[in-house]
C-alpha cells in the first residue's frame, strides 16, 4: 500500500473552511485529520462537533478524527453523527481502552490510538490487533506548527515490529512536525499516513505540497 497522507485542517483558514475543503477534496489527500481540543488533556482549545458537521457537508474523503480530550469514550457516538470515519482517542487518557475501542467499532468507526511523545510504544502491544491506527505524537499535542520530535523514528521502528510480530493490521499515523524533510525517512521506519498541518496549509501551493508528500 502506498502510503496516506491527512492534512490536518487546524492550520487552515478558519474564515474560509468551505474553500480550504475544496482544495482538500480537488487534492491528493487521502483523509481529513481533524484535532479536537479540550483545553483539559492539552493546553488549547480548538474546535467541536458543529464545526466538523458544517465542514462534512463540502467534502467525500474519511475523516479522520484526533480527540485530545479526556473522557472521549463519552463522545463517540456525537462525533460518529457529525461524520467521524476513524476516531482516535488518547491513550494517556483511557483506564478502560479495550473497552473504548470496542465501542467505536460498535458506533462504525474505525479505531485509532494516539500516544504523547514520552509513552512508550511497547503498551500497545496487549491491545494492537484490535486498533485500526495508531498515531505517534512526533510533537506534544495542542498546537500545530510545532518542530518534529527525532526520537519518533526510534517509536516508529519499535512499533512496527510490534505490529508484525502480533500479525495486526494498523496502520502507524504520524503526526506533528511533518514536513518534506522527514518524511521520507518516517515512511522508511514503517510509517503508513503523515499528517500535515502548517507545512500544506501556510505553503504557497498546498495542492502541489500534498502532492509532494504524495509522491516522496
Ligand atoms: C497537534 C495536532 C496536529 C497538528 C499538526 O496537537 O494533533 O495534528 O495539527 O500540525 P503541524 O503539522 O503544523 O505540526
Ligand atoms: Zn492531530
Amino acid at each position: 500500500m502506498s502510503h496516506l497522507i491527512a492534512p490536518s485542517i487546524l492550520a487552515a483558514d478558519f474564515t474560509n473552511l468551505q474553500r480550504e475543503c475544496e482544495m482538500l477534496e480537488q487534492s491528493d489527500a487521502d483523509w481529513f485529520h481533524i484535532d479536537v481540543m479540550d483545553g483539559v488533556f492539552v493546553p488549547n482549545i480548538s474546535f467541536g462537533m458543529p464545526v466538523i458537521k458544517a465542514i462534512k457537508k463540502h467534502s467525500t474523503k474519511p475523516f479522520d478524527v484526533h480527540l485530545m480530550i479526556i473522557e472521549p469514550e463519552k463522545y463517540i457516538n456525537d462525533f460518529k453523527n457529525v461524520g467521524a470515519d476513524i476516531l482516535t482517542v488518547h491513550y494517556e487518557v483511557c483506564n478502560h481502552l479495550h473497552r473504548t475501542i470496542q465501542e467505536i467499532h460498535s458506533a462504525g468507526m474505525k479505531a485509532g490510538v494516539a500516544l504523547n511523545p514520552h509513552t512508550n510504544v511497547s503498551v500497545l502491544e496487549d491491545i494492537i490487533q484490535d486498533v485500526d491506527l495508531v498515531c505517534l505524537m512526533s510533537v506534544n499535542p495542542g498546537f500545530g506548527g510545532q518542530s518534529f520530535i527525532e526520537n519518533t523514528y526510534n517509536k516508529v521502528t519499535k512499533l512496527k515490529q510490534i505490529i508484525t510480530a502480533k500479525n495486526s493490521k494498523a496502520l502507524i499515523e504520524i503526526d506533528g512536525g511533518v514536513t518534506d524533510a522527514n518524511a521520507r525517512k518516517l515512511l522508511d521506519c514503517g510509517a503508513d499516513v503523515l499528517v500535515a498541518g502548517s507545512f500544506v496549509f501556510k505553503s504557497t501551493n498546498p495542492i502541489n505540497t500534498i502532492k509532494q508528500l504524495k509522491s516522496v
